[in-house]
């Protein structure tokens, strides 16, 4: 019997800062499942984290940090492929191309590129605009089929749709047109200070985020100080639209704990929200420290890692190539005789 083709999966986070608690529940975690029922491609996205000003041996670091933590936090080189962006020119070289596809009026309305625009008003490069395109080109040049990403790259991968669709109806059928796999309760982790804001790797308060090297102590003062809400119900812990603060804690906890929203409401009846923050701290911890501890084996593993990710990039190029290949021809580019 033929062997089944596996449909394709790829997703990636910016090796920007440090990653959150948001990062991990929202996307990161989700992909460990997916490994072997799809064809998995797992990105450190260095390209990207260029949109906002870095400092160079920071990059270089984070990106060897991220690669690590994909690691270590269950992706499997043998089973996904893993690898840096940069590793495999033909991102940027696809982006060009759906540059002529994409449209200036499109972009300027995506909401992250507002965000952004408006926090780093003194550096609104191209880049920053264009940032959606680079995320069509890696999404598109492995004719993927699901996104697992959280709630904030819906809109992303929508447009990715849109350009997809375009280019096929302009060219003829070339890409796989993708669609978002959302972990709904994990999709939109709060900030712990302003459960109306996303938790985010950029927030200047650092008691908004729980970022994932974080220790114990650390985490734990973040979740005494975490905002909950003053109602009547002031030491109800209860899942509601009226109590935002709590209800991110419960959904945080519920995550991390792997206990249903339910079951924990009822576990913290009447303890108030003191008892309530340190079992959630506690969860999270539980989670955190053996990912802590992989993580920090595989980074003095230098060799290792190395290793990956020249097998990750060389695996991923042959792919990208053929995608490549395929888009110049279609839009009309001679082909190079070799
Ligand atoms: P980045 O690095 O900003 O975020 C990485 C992933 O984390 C998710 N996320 C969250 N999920 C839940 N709650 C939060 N508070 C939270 N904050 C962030 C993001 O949705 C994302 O899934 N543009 C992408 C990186 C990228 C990409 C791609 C993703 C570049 N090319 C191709 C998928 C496919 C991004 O937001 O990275």
């Amino acid at each position: 019997m033929a062997e089944e083709v596996k449909k394709r999966v790829f997703s990636g986070v910016q090796p920007t800062g440090k990653v959150t608690l948001g990062n991990y529940l929202g996307a990161i975690r989700n992909w460990k499942p997916l490994q072997d029922n799809y064809d998995c491609l797992f990105c450190v996205v260095d390209l990207h984290s260029l949109t906002v000003s870095q400092v160079p041996a920071e990059l270089r670091k984070n990106t060897l940090d991220l690669t690590a933590l994909y690691i270590a936090c269950g992706i499997d080189p043998d089973k996904s492929i893993l690898f840096i962006q940069s590793h495999v020119h033909e991102h940027a070289e696809l982006a060009w191309i759906l540059d002529t596809v994409a449209y200036v009026g499109e972009l300027n309305r995506m909401t992250q590129f507002k965000d952004k625009s408006r926090r780093h008003a003194d550096n609104i490069n191209m880049g920053l605009m264009n940032y959606p395109v680079l995320m069509a080109s890696d999404i598109l040049l492995y004719q993927a089929e699901y996104i697992p990403v959280g709630k904030d790259q819906v809109q992303h991968v929508e447009l990715t749709r849109d350009i997809a669709e375009r280019f096929n109806a302009r060219y003829s059928e070339t890409f796989v047109v993708p669609q978002c796999l959302l972990n709904k309760a994990g999709s939109s982790i709060k900030s712990l200070q302003d459960p109306s804001a996303k938790m985010s790797k950029s927030d200047v308060n650092d008691n908004a985020i729980v970022t994932l090297s974080d220790e114990p102590d650390v985490i734990r003062r973040k979740l005494r100080r975490a905002v909950t809400d003053s109602d009547s119900d002031a030491h109800c812990v209860r899942h509601s639209a009226d109590k935002p603060g709590v209800s991110n804690l419960l959904n945080i906890y519920s995550l991390c704990s792997g206990e249903s929203v339910a079951e924990a409401e009822r576990r913290f009846e009447g303890k108030g929200y003191g008892v309530f923050k340190d079992a959630v701290a506690d969860s999270i911890i539980a989670v955190l420290e053996p990912i802590q501890a992989e993580q920090k084996r595989l980074l003095a593993d230098k060799g290792y890692l190395e290793a990956v990710l020249k097998s990750g990039a060389e695996k991923a190029s042959r792919i990208a190539q053929k995608t490549l290949t395929k888009v110049y021809r279609k839009v009309g580019l001679v082909p190079q005789i070799r």
